[in-house]
């Protein structure tokens, strides 16, 4: 595990921003495992920009994201495919057609899991997986108590999740109860981690995960076993690793 402390937000977005665009530089196909959430916004805009000046080409480059809501299309704002477009896809020459979001509209779940699941071996396998950590240490949609063998499955979303969600939409009816994620063996596939945490309220979290007892309590804490893992945090997200 190598850990690069950033001072800011900016800082870790652009060091973050960098670790990727060497990946994408040393194989130009590669395949990147992405997320959403306010933690990569600041570094898919540091790609967009390189991307802009001619650093970097994403024209061979394949994506495949940790998880979409269930019953939401990708034309919905709420929707992480949306998220991708409006954050990265729509900014860069990536072919649209080699990013890949779980299928939010197909009801069948076991169909739709084992469609990505499928996705993802088809890709050849993921060479740099992006991860944000949650407050209580989950990775994509795997919240605590999450077995560490599932692969792409269906979640029922806790109710302060559908509850905090409700804002976003015009009624309750409309709120996703449940996700597509990829589970916690999908990501430990990766060749490579790059996990990104800032703020402070990502410390405990952290240190949990990075130096606490490996335990599906703390779902990112399987993390210390993975063979190429590469942390970037802000001071405060690093709090007392520091
Ligand atoms: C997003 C995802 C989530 C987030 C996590 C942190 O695709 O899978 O696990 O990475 O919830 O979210 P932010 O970055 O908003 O703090």
């Amino acid at each position: 595990m190598v850990i690069y402390a950033g001072k800011d937000y900016q800082d870790v977005s652009r060091k973050a921003a960098n670790i990727m665009s060497a990946q994408i530089i040393m194989k130009p196909d590669a395949v990147l495992g992405l997320a959403t959430g306010s933690t990569p916004v600041g570094m898919y805009a540091q790609l967009a920009e390189w991307y802009r000046k001619g650093d970097l080409d994403f024209s061979k480059v394949t994506t495949v994201n940790l998880d979409e809501y269930k019953g939401l299309s990708g034309d919905n704002d709420q929707s992480y495919r949306y998220f991708m477009n409006r954050n990265l896809f729509d900014h860069v020459n990536i072919d649209k057609a080699r990013t890949f979001v779980p299928d939010g509209l197909e009801e069948d779940s076991e169909k739709a899991c084992a469609q990505y699941n499928e996705v993802i071996r088809e890709t050849g396998g993921v060479d740099m997986q992006l991860l944000g950590i949650g407050g209580n240490g989950h990775i994509g949609f795997n919240e605590p108590g999450s077995a560490f063998e599932k692969e792409t499955h269906c979640v029922d979303l806790t109710e302060s999740t559908i509850r905090a969600n409700a804002r976003f939409f015009d009624s309750m009816d409309e709120v996703p109860k449940q996700a597509y994620t990829m589970g916690i063996k999908n990501i430990m596939a990766a060749k490579k981690i790059l996990l990104i945490a800032t703020g402070a309220g990502k410390a405990e979290a952290l240190y949990n995960s990075l130096y606490g007892p490996i335990t599906p309590n703390v779902p990112a804490s399987i993390l210390q076993l993975h063979p190429d893992l590469t942390v970037v945090a802000d001071e405060e997200a690093l709090g007392i690793i520091r």
